[in-house]
């Protein structure tokens, strides 16, 4: 480990309250000058590090800085299941991701950003991933499951991040089919799962689970095209909350995929969905058709009658939830 990420992890130990230099120095074993040197460069990348005469450095409380030793710290005995690594921005995590695992990066290898400059959505789109106000983050697994049951690998993250977000907020969380997590009525969290295919058996080899959440309302609000869609988690910022909520779901998702697309995780699927029941328009290439939204199959297809009686399951795809 470097020294600076050493001392920031002493500092995030003792977060709240003075670490003397000196202990920090004994016990990373390198002098005095190197843990200075660490400091300076962590507040430089933006960390709140105040220093006090004979009392040595305190990392502010109301810190929101990303980092790898405090969501290890939230982990816990659960830390050695992944390598987390932080970045203040970066172009897309799933891009990130996507390399690593070209260069043979093992599962649970996780990207995590406070800012994407790139961030992708589904269907081509763009998503909105500033800095200050959101988390984003992408996974690396190696599933080895039949390509048509992927889309059990984002279902289970959908609700890994809805309970995450139920933990840390108190609110509730519902999940839009396929797979947006929403909260009051508005989408707070996007998911998107890219996947590569074995040349030997067919089956997904390679996925990258890419989360973009709003945990905050962006200063101005959010840009035009979304305004009427978007929103977010907390009103107000929350101490070290991307660290927190990014624990979470590593946790949750880690726990899910131990039986992906177990009957458990497709009851609370099924329980939390926000369009079984409603009236809904399905989108097709910029066209809408009313239909009431029926049930979620076993293979987390929508089922669906349209006003003309007929009835489809849908696979995959884009449905709004109509105004009453
Ligand atoms: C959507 O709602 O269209 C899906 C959005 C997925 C966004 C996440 S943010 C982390 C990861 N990196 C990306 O570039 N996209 C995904």
């Amino acid at each position: 480990m470097a020294v600076k990420d050493e001392v920031l992890r002493l500092l995030e130990v003792h977060r709240g309250s003075y670490v003397s230099g000196t202990d920090m120095a004994e016990e990373i074993g390198v002098s005095r000058v190197a843990v200075n040197k660490a400091v300076d460069s962590l507040r430089k990348r933006g960390y709140g590090i105040q220093a006090a005469p004979n009392k040595g450095y305190l990392l502010a409380e109301d810190t929101d800085m990303l980092s790898t030793a405090a969501i290890d710290g939230y982990l816990g005995d659960a830390a050695d299941l992944f390598s987390v690594e932080t970045y203040s921005s970066v172009g897309s995590t799933n891009d990130e991701v996507r390399q690593w695992a070209q260069q043979g990066a093992p599962a649970w290898s996780v990207a995590v950003a406070a800012e994407q400059t790139q961030g992708r959505g589904r269907r081509g789109r763009s998503f909105y991933s500033p800095g200050k106000t959101g988390l984003y983050l992408s996974i690396l697994l190696r599933p080895h499951l039949p390509v048509e049951r992927a889309s059990f690998i984002t279902a289970s993250a959908a609700v890994a991040v809805a309970r995450a977000i139920e933990e840390e907020s108190g609110g509730s969380a519902s999940i839009k089919w396929v797979n947006d997590v929403f909260v009051d009525g508005r989408k707070v969290c996007g998911i998107l799962t890219e996947g590569g295919v074995s040349m030997e058996d067919g089956s997904l080899d390679t996925a990258v689970v890419g989360i973009g959440i709003n945990l905050y309302r962006p200063e101005g609000g959010f840009p035009e095209d979304i305004a009427n869609v978007a929103g977010a988690v907390f009103d107000a910022p929350c101490v070290d909350m991307r660290n927190r909520l990014a624990a979470s779901i590593l946790k949750g998702f880690y726990g899910l995929s131990l039986q992906m697309g177990g009957p458990e995780m497709l009851e609370e699927y099924r329980n939390r969905s926000s369009v079984v029941g409603r009236q809904i328009d399905v989108v097709r290439d910029d066209r809408r058709q009313a239909a009431m939204a029926l049930a979620i199959d076993d293979d987390l297809r929508l089922l669906v009658r349209y006003d003309d009686g007929a009835e489809e399951a849908l696979q995959t795809g884009e449905v709004s939830i109509r105004c009453r």
